[in-house]
């Protein structure tokens, strides 16, 4: 198993490093930052005798390096900085997500692509139309992620165990986010009958403010550490074929009334990619809510120009 990740940022770097940990297989760090993959791939190696992990892992600014890779993880990008508007971001990333996906689509035409860049529902789809690839073999590390910090948030504040807790959250990753109370459980009883209306509120609250919450404390930047955890446990569950249910922001071709758009669903993956959409049993509200959330990505994905 060959698995590229490309971007040594902090997500990405942390992300190769939780690949390794894991003996996941063969890992290839890219960054077009010269020596900086390379950099952080010795200094991730060094630690193998200490951690008794084997050393498995490989830096690169050649992009020629991804070839035959089994499943690729994108996390180069830009994150947004103060005065630019998400179009110009969008418009950035886009640019940057181009030139790899079209060496991906060269280099490694059978692998599984996990997109993490932002924005990341529009940087999904851009992947998949730019690669050409069939819709189950590219997805996007977005509600995963929001996933954890739903259950992460619901565990501290009612003191439950994460391993007792369930979360549901759909729709686009970040501000548009949907956590889904009813369809949360622990232990097989309902969010919102566990606890009251207004706590419930709270709780959505914190989990759709957690991203902003940690860029402001973090002054520079955002996420990494929960990022990188999510994104590797994707990458498990394909390079495993776990046949796994994770929320990932995937393909839609009529599923809960959506057509031609990425968007985060709740999806069976294996060693094929996304092997099932899962259709929860949405109540008008909350279907309502997520085609909203899915016209407004359609309306930014025209803002994309290249
Ligand atoms: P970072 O700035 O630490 O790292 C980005 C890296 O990408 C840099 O090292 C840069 O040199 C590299 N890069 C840029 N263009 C490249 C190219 N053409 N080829 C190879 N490498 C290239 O940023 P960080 O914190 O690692 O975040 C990366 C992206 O992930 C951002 O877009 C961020 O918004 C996003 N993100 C997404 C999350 C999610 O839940 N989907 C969570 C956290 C971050």
């Amino acid at each position: 198993m060959k698995i590229s990740v490309i971007g040594a940022g902090n997500v990405g770097s942390l992300t190769a490093m939780r690949l390794v940990q894991e003996k996941l297989g063969e890992i290839l760090l890219v960054d077009i930052v010269k020596g900086l993959a390379r950099g952080k791939s010795l200094d991730l190696a060094d630690a193998s005798p200490i951690l008794k992990y084997p050393y498995q892992i490989e830096g690169t600014e050649e992009i020629q390096k991804i070839n035959d890779s089994d499943i690729i993880v994108v996390t180069a990008g830009l994150a947004r900085k103060p005065g630019m508007t998400r179009e110009e971001l969008c418009c950035k990333n886009a640019a940057i997500l181009k030139e790899i996906c079209l060496n991906i689509k060269k280099l490694a035409p059978a692998s599984i692509v996990v997109i993490v860049t932002n924005p990341l529902d529009l940087m999904t789809r851009f992947a998949l139309e730019t690669t050409g690839f069939k819709p189950t073999k590219v997805l996007g590390m977005g509600i995963t992620l929001d996933a954890a910090r739903f259950a992460n948030i619901i565990s501290q504040e009612l003191n439950i165990p994460h391993t007792d807790i369930v979360p549901t959250v759909i729709g686009s990753h970040g501000e548009g986010m949907l956590p889904l109370p009813r369809l949360t459980n622990i232990k097989g009883i309902s969010l919102e009958e566990f606890v009251s209306e207004a706590k419930v509120k709270e709780l959505v609250q914190k989990t759709v403010t957690r991203g902003a919450e940690i860029i402001a404390l973090l002054g520079s930047g955002s996420a990494y550490f929960a990022p990188s955890a999510a994104a590797a446990e994707i990458v498990r569950a394909i390079a495993k074929d776990e046949k796994r249910i994770l929320g990932v922001c995937a393909w839609l071709n009529g599923e809960y009334g959506i057509k031609d758009i990425c968007i985060g669903v709740p999806c069976r993956l294996g060693k094929s990619g996304v092997e099932q959409i899962i259709e929860l049993g949405l109540n008008s509200q909350e279907k309502e809510a997520l085609q909203k959330s899915a016209a407004s990505l359609r309306e930014q994905y025209k803002s994309i120009k290249l």
